[in-house]
């Protein structure tokens, strides 16, 4: 049986949409909630830009893929980095983003953390014990944990890569890793996105590589 790490990119069964993702409508429903009570996580390492971003793409990537449990896939996105807020901030940068930042102890610290932002707020808003436990699940080890679960899992690392390939990701997350924008976007075709699972990221990431460069003329200003 192929599993989802070997049968990449994984074919989408519902639309897929190329467009910015600024255009989308946002609208979060029930997750207003769950926003309120992570203020405060989202407050660290950018989170306040890269979860919302990374949120909108979650649910284009369940769009695409219908047979997900889209409560799971939006609920796991929104938390997923909200450990950053318990680390040492002063070592997110120097050893989450330089040198062996896949494999550095902040990594492995911040899924933890994120774990435990999930226990603490998500029963209080009425999700039931097993619903949580699949979410943790999916954050465990969302950054140092080389395959996918399933197909929620997927669709969380999706979205937590697409994020980047906008304009906004790219200001943010360049500086993060020490480059200007040209050799970052360079960085995301060659390394990230043959890390995507799912065709319709890499239709995503493609379409907004190609406006992102043309937008900062990194033809020019390398
Ligand atoms: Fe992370
Ligand atoms: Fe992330």
């Amino acid at each position: 049986m192929t599993t989802l790490n070997d049968a990449r990119p994984l074919p989408a069964t519902g639309p897929i949409n190329t467009g910015p993702i600024a255009l989308d409508n946002h609208a979060d429903g029930q997750l207003e909630a769950l926003w309120a009570a992570v203020v405060p996580e989202t407050r660290a390492r950018g989170n306040d830009i890269h979860l919302p971003i990374s949120l909108s793409f979650a649910r284009r990537l369940c769009d695409a893929h219908p047979e997900a449990d889209r409560t799971l896939v939006l609920v796991a996105t929104l938390l997923h980095d909200t450990g950053w807020a318990h680390v040492d901030q002063e070592k997110i940068i120097s050893d989450g983003f330089r040198g062996e930042w896949r494999t550095a102890d902040i990594r492995y610290e911040h899924e933890r953390e994120g774990c435990l932002v999930a226990r603490r707020v998500l029963p209080a808003l009425g999700y039931d014990a097993q619903f949580i436990d699949e979410v943790c699940t999916i954050i465990d080890g969302h950054d140092t944990r080389p395959n996918a679960y399933t197909l929620e899992d997927a669709l969380m690392r999706d979205a937590d890569r697409l994020w980047r390939f906008d304009h906004a990701g790219i200001a943010l997350a360049s500086g993060w890793f020490g480059q200007n924008p040209a050799m970052y976007t360079d960085r995301l075709e060659t390394e990230i996105i043959p890390e995507l699972i799912t065709q319709a990221a890499v239709e995503m990431a493609t379409a907004d590589l190609a406006r992102s460069r043309a937008l900062l003329r990194t033809a020019v200003l390398r």
